[in-house]
């Protein structure tokens, strides 16, 4: 039960939830033909993630529970290494900072160096002695992905906590495509990372109890994949926004968590997938003029919440001891969340992880054990 401050009316977030659902329902009935459903499901992702965002501000003590200093409830991470992609910028900024004020070891892997110098120095302008490593990432160039890997080798020994974390919002009229010639949204956000945790998985490995923590989204319910064309070679439908790509690259980032659980189970490796809510970064900066100023930026500043608020759920799976016994699960406002659990089925996740898994060439990772038949 939640109390608001101000008129100390009491809400029960579970109902909130079955009220936004019940609304959805709703709309879903009336908005019938296939393109209005995709439209009105896009434009109530933005509402529900937007609206919760507010709604949190407003409920002190809100589904977070806790403000980023409030360290009860979270496993100590002194000396503890840390490795988080896309740490130059918006969410994985704020959890590099947070990281290191939590005298962890930062690996910071990014594309821009130089942003990624002015980050390390706003955070020793915070932190005194922080240890942060830089090295160089392009996820949408596997052969940079390859050299990402082999210096992180070069510096750490071991991997406690790997945050799979940047992310590509393309929604360009024309499929964009990686140096791979992969789709860019599914090799940035995907792709390149499916074959980073490979790289790196005998480090996570070492570094047990760990935990790997992919960063996917709410917009993987707008996802429509078709796991025999991932890579959009045949059906090159953008949808609505042209954020299919992107919709989908965040479900396969979830279902790619859902199946690293299993093959890891027994390692004392646990995995965690999460949406941070609609944020105010620079995420969107690629969208058309025309969709920022139909809305988008109305949204967003009516609903959006800033990177701090966003990075608690990764915190959260990073850190909590409430859920150091669960893996392969999703979160959502700093707690499990279960439609999306019941979303991420296990035969779709199984052939998103063999076809990725070729994609990237490389079999069996990590390690090899039959599917279940759940
Ligand atoms: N913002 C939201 O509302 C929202 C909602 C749901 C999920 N998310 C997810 O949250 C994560 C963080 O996004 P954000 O909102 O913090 O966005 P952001 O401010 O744009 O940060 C994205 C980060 O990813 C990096 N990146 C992009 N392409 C890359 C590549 N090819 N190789 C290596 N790094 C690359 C960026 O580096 P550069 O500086 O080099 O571009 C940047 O550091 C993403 O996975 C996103 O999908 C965000």
């Amino acid at each position: 039960m939640l109390e608001c401050l101000s008129c100390g009316n009491k809400f029960d977030a579970r109902e909130i939830e079955r009220m936004f659902f019940a609304m959805e329902q709703q709309l879903k009935s009336t908005f019938t033909s296939q393109g209005q459903q995709k439209d009105l499901q896009y434009f109530l992702y933005l509402v529900q993630t937007g609206s919760y965002n507010k709604l949190q501000q407003y409920l002190k003590r809100d589904w977070h529970q806790k403000s980023l200093e409030d360290r009860s409830d979270e496993e100590d991470v002194t000396g503890k290494i840390v490795v988080i992609t896309g740490a130059n910028a918006g969410i994985g900024k704020v959890i590099a900072l947070q990281m290191a004020k939590r005298s962890a070891t930062v690996v910071m892997a990014c594309r821009n160096l130089v942003k990624a110098e002015a980050v390390i120095n706003e955070i020793k302008q915070t932190v005194l002695n922080p240890t942060l490593i830089l090295v160089k990432l392009d996820l949408g160039d596997l052969e940079s992905v390859r050299n990402c890997a082999k210096e992180i080798r070069d510096k750490v020994d071991h991997i406690n906590i790997l945050i799979n974390n940047a992310g590509y919002y393309g929604v360009s009229n024309d499929l964009q495509r990686t140096k791979d010639g992969f789709e860019m949204n599914l090799g940035t956000n995907h792709l390149g990372h499916v074959l980073l945790t490979h790289l790196l998985m005998d480090l996570v490995k070492k570094g047990a109890p760990s935990r790997i923590v992919v960063v996917g989204s709410l917009a993987h319910e707008n996802a429509i994949l078709n796991v025999d064309d991932i890579n959009m070679e045949i059906d090159t439908r953008l949808g609505f926004g042209n954020t299919r790509p992107y919709n989908n690259s965040k479900l396969c980032n979830m279902l790619f968590a859902k199946t690293l659980a299993k093959r890891l189970e027994g390692e004392n490796v646990n995995t965690y997938t999460l949406c941070p809510g609609l944020v105010n970064t620079d995420l969107f900066a690629g969208m058309p003029r025309w969709q920022r100023l139909a809305g988008f930026s109305l949204i967003m500043a009516s609903l959006g919440c800033e990177p701090e608020q966003s990075a608690e759920t990764i915190l959260y799976c990073a850190l909590s001891t409430k859920c150091s016994q669960e893996s392969g699960r999703a979160y959502r406002f700093g707690r499990p969340w279960k439609e999306a659990d019941e979303n991420l089925k296990d035969e779709l996740a199984e052939k998103v992880w063999e076809v990725s898994e070729k994609l990237v060439g490389i079999t069996g990772s990590p390690p090899q054990k039959p599917p279940s038949n759940k």
